[in-house]
């Protein structure tokens, strides 16, 4: 019995440091960014990979899908629908974009 109650002490110090890595770690930015990228698979393909006309994302340079993001929401790229999507990404989102899907196979 002592043993289970300093275990849930042990557990509720835990806590607090828990929540502050669930609200701000990594784990949370990853589905964040994936939420993001789940809208670009509409038009991009399953897993960034395309099965059209449209680009594929998947692989591709990091510094490059950057620089593209940042010139369709900048209105510098010739883009039927990225520019005004862009639009409504921040810097950070676009980096995390790029990270993301230049990681992808
Ligand atoms: C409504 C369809 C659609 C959606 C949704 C969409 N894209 Fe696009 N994307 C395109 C098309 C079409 C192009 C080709 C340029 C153009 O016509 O705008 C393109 C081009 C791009 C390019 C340039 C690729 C290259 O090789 O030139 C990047 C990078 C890109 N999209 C990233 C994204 C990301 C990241 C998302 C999700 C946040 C996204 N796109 C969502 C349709 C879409």
């Amino acid at each position: 019995m002592i043993k289970a109650t300093s275990l849930a002490i042990a557990a509720l110090a835990c806590l607090p440091s828990l929540q502050a890595a669930l609200a701000a770690g990594p784990a949370e930015t990853d589905r964040r960014v994936r939420l993001l990228a789940a809208t670009c698979i509409t038009c991009h393909g399953p897993g960034g990979q395309s099965l059209g006309a449209v680009p594929s994302l998947a692989g591709q340079d990091k510094t490059y899908l950057q620089t593209a993001m940042h010139e369709q929401k900048k209105g510098e790229r010739d883009t039927t629908v990225m520019r005004k999507y862009m639009k409504g990404f921040t810097d950070d989102e676009i980096a995390k974009l790029a990270d993301y899907f230049s990681n992808l196979k």
